[in-house]
């Protein structure tokens, strides 16, 4: 049994069943104001075109700047290898991609319309590209999309894209509605994110990073085949620095945002998987007491902050620390991390 205390303290100290892994971590009571160092970097801006096309729901996007601070403490840059077991939108591995900070990155996701999508985006992008094209953002053409169940790896590719661009929050199956929904009575209509120009383009990106041999897609598979793969793809790609990068499903909320949410368990098999790992590995997380209680108490497990900027009127005007929190097994502390800054009210986005 465990409870979180309105202090932010996890109260449980029982060892986890935790099936196949050797490690059994145990939560213990960690203290959530603990002061920690925080990561903000310096936010360098990307082309529109090297954007994921997809839209996400808690896409790291904005982790780039404080990924970037560890793994540039850590190895000679670039990193020979980026992987991304839960990757959704990809946005971390595209993003290090374009900052020149990582050579390769080998991205999986267990969703079948995800993998799906990146199978075809980076195999064959001008055949997704044109039927993309040949796509109506209208309601009809969501209802039939919502209703299909498509066998070809090219027809989920386009379920994923559809639906991703024309529903409420990106969130492709569960009951997410039609952005407007049903009345399309409001400023925000079905087509407002299905802008076909500007997707063309990113998907176009992907294909070039995908034919310079960049951007690796095996297939579909959980984070557990993923890291069954890392080791081959290394030795393959003659790779000598590999970082994973692992970023799972929200603990709370995540029902309600992706078709795969992770349980209680889920949660525990990875902390004992990644507490036994000897290869080099970040992972980001929402900050709950289940999380720190898993990570928060070795002292071989880096954790860090992230300051997330934010802009007024065009302008830069400050930056607050974030709900994320990030833990490490990489051994360097990033000279420029710096210690907490208090939150700011007025702060807007
Ligand atoms: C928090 S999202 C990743 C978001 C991504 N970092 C981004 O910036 O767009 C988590 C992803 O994990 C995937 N997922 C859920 N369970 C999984 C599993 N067992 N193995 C691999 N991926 C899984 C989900 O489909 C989802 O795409």
């Amino acid at each position: 049994m465990s409870f979180a205390t309105p202090d932010g303290y996890l109260k449980e100290a029982r060892a986890l069943p935790v099936a196949g892994a050797s490690a059994r971590p145990r939560i213990r009571l960690v203290e959530d104001a603990r002061e920690v160092p925080v990561l903000g970097g310096v936010r360098s801006p990307l082309p529109l075109d090297s954007l994921s096309p997809l839209r996400y729901p808690g896409s790291k996007r904005k982790l780039l700047p404080a990924l970037r601070q560890i793994i540039e403490a850590n190895h000679d840059s670039p990193l020979d290898l980026f992987v991304e077991p839960f990757c959704g939108g990809a946005s971390v591995s595209l993003g290090l991609l374009e900052l020149g900070v990582i050579k390769h990155a080998l991205i999986a996701d267990f969703d079948p319309l995800i993998a799906a999508f990146w199978m075809e985006a980076t195999a064959r992008p001008e055949q997704l590209v044109r039927a993309m094209y040949r796509q109506p953002p209208t309601l009809a053409n969501w209802d039939k999309w919502r209703a299909a169940q498509p066998r070809k790896t090219s027809q989920r590719a386009l379920k994923c894209l559809f639906l991703n661009r024309t529903t409420f929050s990106g969130i492709i199956g569960g009951t997410a509605g039609p952005i407007g929904g049903r009345a399309q009575t409001s400023e925000y209509t079905i087509d407002c994110r299905f802008n076909k120009e500007q997707l063309a383009k990113r998907i176009r990106r992907i294909g070039e990073l995908a034919a310079d041999g960049r951007l690796l897609t095996p297939s579909e598979g959980t984070w557990q085949d993923t890291l069954r793969l890392v080791d081959g793809w290394a030795a393959d790609l003659g790779a000598k620095s590999v970082v994973i990068y692992l970023d799972p499903p929200y603990v709370e909320k995540a029902h309600h945002l992706y078709d795969r949410p992770f349980s209680r368990t889920d949660h525990e098999n990875l902390a004992a998987s990644l507490l036994n790992e000897q290869r080099h590995w970040i992972l980001s997380y929402d900050k709950v007491p289940l999380v720190l209680g898993l990570y928060g108490h070795f002292a071989d497990i880096h954790e860090y902050s992230v300051l997330h900027h934010y802009t007024v009127k065009g302008q830069r005007d400050g930056s607050v620390p974030g709900r994320e929190v990030i833990f490490t097994n990489l051994p360097t502390v990033p000279a420029d991390s710096s210690s907490p800054e208090p939150a700011r009210k007025d702060a807007t986005r």
